[in-house]
């Protein structure tokens, strides 16, 4: 495989227009260019599905901000996602609350339909398992998110029919 040499990456020629037009938008109702750094990161991200290191980089060109600023930025923000994923990327909670009220059963469900851990995606690229810290539903717990959906109260049953309605509908999250 030919291995690109990132640092010759010239964002005029790896970004699409659109992509460029929907960052420099961003940058321009930010005070600094710097401050649009996680806007462009999910803008590219919409449009190529995660932030690969050629992706960084190109960002990095076009806003002018150092490439380990961006990288702390993708790293602090787990909705960046810098390898990657499935269509639909399970997020699930980790915390004291969803560990409280079956936290465990769940995950062993989903891991058994799955058959995946965290960190992996499925052989048919449908999901990607994510832990997540709280997602703010601890009175609902246990709790995940898929895209924007929240999903509350779970049960290994209902998470399971959860993933099985987005199999079916092959829906794409980011
Ligand atoms: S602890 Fe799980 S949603 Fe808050």
């Amino acid at each position: 495989m030919e291995t690109i040499d990132i640092t010759t990456i010239d964002y005029q020629h790896y970004l699409t227009a659109t992509e460029i037009a929907a960052i420099e938008h961003e940058a321009s109702i930010m005070e600094t260019r710097e401050a649009a750094g996680i806007e462009a990161l999910k803008v590219v991200q919409a449009h190529r599905g995660w932030i690969s290191d050629e992706s960084l980089f190109a960002i990095s060109d076009l806003l002018a901000v150092p490439i380990a600023q961006l990288e702390g930025v993708a790293t602090f923000y787990n909705l960046i996602y810098r390898q990657p994923v499935g269509q639909n990327v399970i997020h699930l909670c980790d915390s004291i609350a969803c560990h409280l009220t079956g936290l465990d059963s769940v995950l062993a469900a989903i891991k058994q339909y799955l058959n995946i851990d965290y960190g992996q995606t499925t052989v048919d690229g449908k999901f990607t398992l994510l832990s997540n810290a709280c997602l703010g539903s601890c009175d609902k717990a246990p709790a995940m998110m898929i895209g924007t959906e929240h999903y509350q109260h779970l049960s290994p049953e209902s998470a399971v029919d959860i993933l099985q309605q987005l199999a079916v509908k092959g829906e794409v999250n980011g």
